[in-house]
């Protein structure tokens, strides 16, 4: 579906996520037709370039990030056209005027904050003041939001000063992945599994997000940041927060945020024995996190595994264990419900016997997976093995790989089209930090270092007693 015709600023234009995610997401979105004719993208930074020379580097970006065959030259051509450049001073007087003449009346105003938050209040100080923005103008602001609880308040004060909660669209790139999206699909959309879906019927959940990169280029930010708060805090909570909620009334913006945000306020204080923490050494010829982050004494995760209780009426009893980190066995992340024993067997075969589990594969391979149990065959009597109804979304939509959209495609268009349901409200943000402060806050008084794991291994020792401990087992990370 076409959406309204749009001025789209990006400030951070010439930075690493516009030249690797949001122009060329823009460009698929443009090849499929979705983005109207009178559409343009206006890149804003501090460089001093020229229109032309930030069109090159936007022709680059999408050589560079876009497949060799979605690459088409006219409709480049075009795609470039559309795009305008303002060097702009965020914290002076440079560019703001040349800015505003070139937002055109009675199209949708969207502000992109591809900047460090140290600059969000600067840049919506300035949009008011030359009356660049107006009620109806949509921001787009991107993760770290804040470091804590306190900072991430300062912040959504910050943004409040100019903007109300409804212009307000926070990034979190999780909700825009297909299979995440599949989650809310899977769940209410058939009747199969909600009536399953609590503690007297699922023994345990696994949440996992495995890569295989290490923290090389990005040491500085990342080892000021460490697993919990670059991904437990947002993407992993983000997928809790989508299996364990209550049905929504409505798919709409507010009727699934609040589900989400009464989840986050139901999490139980974590206890330091649930947490892990992990930290990869050297291997395989490259070097490990201290000399990826060139910092020698760092006591930053790369990696971390913990257990987490809901309280409440439908999870009461049914840990949720959640695993990230970096330079892992593969790429590998799902989420694993497996289910409780049957009450009672009927069958002799007690050995053969194993859970019923639904894995949802969020990547690669996106697709479900049920494993069942069924008879072995042959004549050997009642004897039962485990197989699984598997379903790669690939296979079964008939589509390419490379047909599914980025995250970023779908949520930009979201911001276009004005809905929200996909992107973080301030009082989640706000709820999913006080829940992490006081397990970093924990770790910082401790002085606590992460125990190291070796590159191409499934994580420290100590996560596979996390799961031992409770007679259960992680899965393989495997692709
Ligand atoms: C980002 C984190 O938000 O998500 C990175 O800052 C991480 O550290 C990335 O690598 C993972 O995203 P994806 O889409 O590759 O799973």
């Amino acid at each position: 579906i076409p959406v309204d015709a749009f001025d789209l600023v990006i400030f951070g234009g010439t930075g690493d996520l516009a030249r690797r995610k949001i122009l060329p997401g823009l460009y698929r979105r443009y090849l499929a037709g979705q983005m109207p004719e009178t559409s343009r993208i206006i890149g804003a930074a501090r460089a001093d370039l020229t229109e032309a020379a930030f069109r090159d580097t936007v022709r680059e970006a999408i050589v560079e990030f876009v497949p060799a065959e979605r690459q088409d030259k006219a409709a480049i051509d075009a795609f470039i056209g559309r795009i305008g450049y303002v060097s702009i001073d965020a914290k002076g007087t440079g560019g703001w005027t040349e800015l505003k003449a070139m937002m055109r009346e009675n199209v949708v105003r969207a502000f992109y904050f591809s900047v460090a938050p140290a600059l969000f209040g600067d840049i919506a100080e300035r949009l008011h003041q030359h009356g660049i923005a107006d009620a109806w103008s949509r921001i787009v602001v991107e993760k770290p939001f804040g470091r804590d609880l306190a900072s991430a308040r300062a912040l959504n004060g910050t943004l409040a000063k100019h903007f109300n909660e409804q212009q307000i669209y926070r990034i979190d790139h999780y909700l825009g992945k297909e299979t995440v999206q599949n989650l809310m699909a899977v769940r209410f959309a058939n009747i199969l599994f909600e009536p399953l879906w609590k503690a007297e019927y699922i023994d345990h959940v696994q949440i996992t997000v495995a890569e295989t990169v290490g923290v090389e280029g990005r040491g500085a930010y990342y080892d000021k940041s460490g697993a919990m708060r670059d991904m437990v805090q947002n993407h992993l909570m983000q997928l809790l927060c989508l299996i364990a909620m209550e049905p929504p009334y409505h798919f709409d913006p507010d009727a699934v945020r609040d589900e989400k945000l009464k989840v986050i306020r139901a999490l139980d204080a974590v206890r330091p024995e649930d947490i892990v923490r992990g930290q990869y050494l050297a291997g395989g010829g490259q070097g490990g996190y201290v000399e990826h982050s060139e910092n020698p004494a760092s006591k930053t995760e790369s990696y971390v595994a913990l257990k987490v209780h809901i309280s409440n009426w439908r999870w009461k009893g049914t840990p949720f264990y959640l695993r990230t980190g970096k330079r892992l066995r593969a790429r590998a992340s799902e989420i694993a419900i497996t289910f409780k024993e049957p009450p009672h067997s009927i069958f002799d075969d007690a050995e053969g016997w194993r859970e019923n589990v639904l894995v949802i594969r969020l990547q690669p391979n996106e697709g479900m997976n049920l494993m069942m149990m069924i008879k072995e065959p042959g004549p050997g009597g009642m004897r039962l093995m485990q197989v699984p109804l598997d379903m790669a979304f690939a296979d079964a939509l008939g589509a390419d790989a490379e047909d599914i959209p980025d995250a970023y495609e779908r949520l930009i268009m979201d911001v276009i089209r004005g809905n929200q349901t996909l992107f973080m409200r301030g009082d989640e943000v706000e709820a999913a930090w006080a829940w992490a402060d006081p397990i970093i806050q924990g770790w910082e008084e401790r002085g606590q270092k992460p125990q190291g794991y070796d590159p191409g291994s499934s994580g420290p020792e100590d996560a596979l007693m996390l799961m031992h401990r409770d007679g259960r087992r992680w899965r393989e990370i495997k692709e």
